[in-house]
């Protein structure tokens, strides 16, 4: 039997390549109707977070949220709600960034600066993006040092330069198409089926 998946954004970018994405997964159908879901995934806007938090925690529905830009206050409502219902929040779905993520903290104790830059195209809303906020708070860098630019059709670039005197690591990751995020969202969907209710990560999906 296929999970329904219900998709909060359905019409945007990542909406729509969530979509042909189940369309090619075995375990996964689109929800013609969200409050038949078995799963929620939101690739909506940040402003939707508390009314999508509420349907999901009516409907007693894991919820997937991959949605950028929150206000400080967002990490409280989703452990609130998170007592109820499991969900998933992560501001990158891809696996490239997960794994620079787990390179740029054994690379930062051993260089004197680093420097966090990222480009997207111009119809993202937000900046910086949440990828390079998540970077600057494991790195303890100050996000107001985060380096960004909005040009053309750019998925979705992000660098990380550690530097010491003599030497330095450039990270890069170029996302090529949204693809990679929604394959990562409905992996953490295909996770989240399974959990009890908690607040996760991304890297709890693949580690
Ligand atoms: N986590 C990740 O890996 C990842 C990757 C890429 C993007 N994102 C994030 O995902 C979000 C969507 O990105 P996108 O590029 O798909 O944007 P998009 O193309 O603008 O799509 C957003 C969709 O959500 C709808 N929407 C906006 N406000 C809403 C609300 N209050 N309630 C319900 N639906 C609403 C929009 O409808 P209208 O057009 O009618 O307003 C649109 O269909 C952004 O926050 C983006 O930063 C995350």
């Amino acid at each position: 039997m296929k999970h329904r998946v219900g998709i909060l954004g359905s019409k945007g970018k990542m909406g729509q390549r969530v979509i042909a994405m189940i369309a090619e997964a075995p375990d996964f159908a689109v929800a013609e109707d969200l409050d038949a879901a078995d799963v929620l995934i939101d690739f909506s806007s940040y402003t939707a977070l508390p009314d999508h938090l509420s349907r999901a925690r009516s409907a007693k529905t894991p919820l997937v949220v991959g949605t950028t830009g929150h206000g400080e206050n967002a990490h409280q409502i989703l452990s609130e709600a998170a007592k109820e219902i499991p969900i998933l929040f992560s501001p990158n779905f891809s696996i490239g960034i997960a794994l620079c993520m787990q390179a740029a903290k054994l690379f930062a104790p051993y260089f004197k600066t680093i420097e966090i830059q990222e480009v997207h195209h111009t119809q993202k809303k937000d900046a910086p993006s949440g990828a390079a906020l998540a970077f600057a708070k494991a790195l303890h860098c100050d996000p107001k040092t985060v380096r960004w630019a909005r040009t053309g059709n750019v998925i979705g670039e992000h660098t990380l330069i550690f530097s010491n005197d003599n030497e330095r690591i450039e990270l890069k990751h170029n996302a090529f198409s949204r693809d990679i995020f929604a394959r990562g969202a409905l992996q953490a969907a295909r996770f989240l089926l399974n959990q009890p209710a908690g607040l996760y990560t991304f890297k709890e999906v693949f580690i």
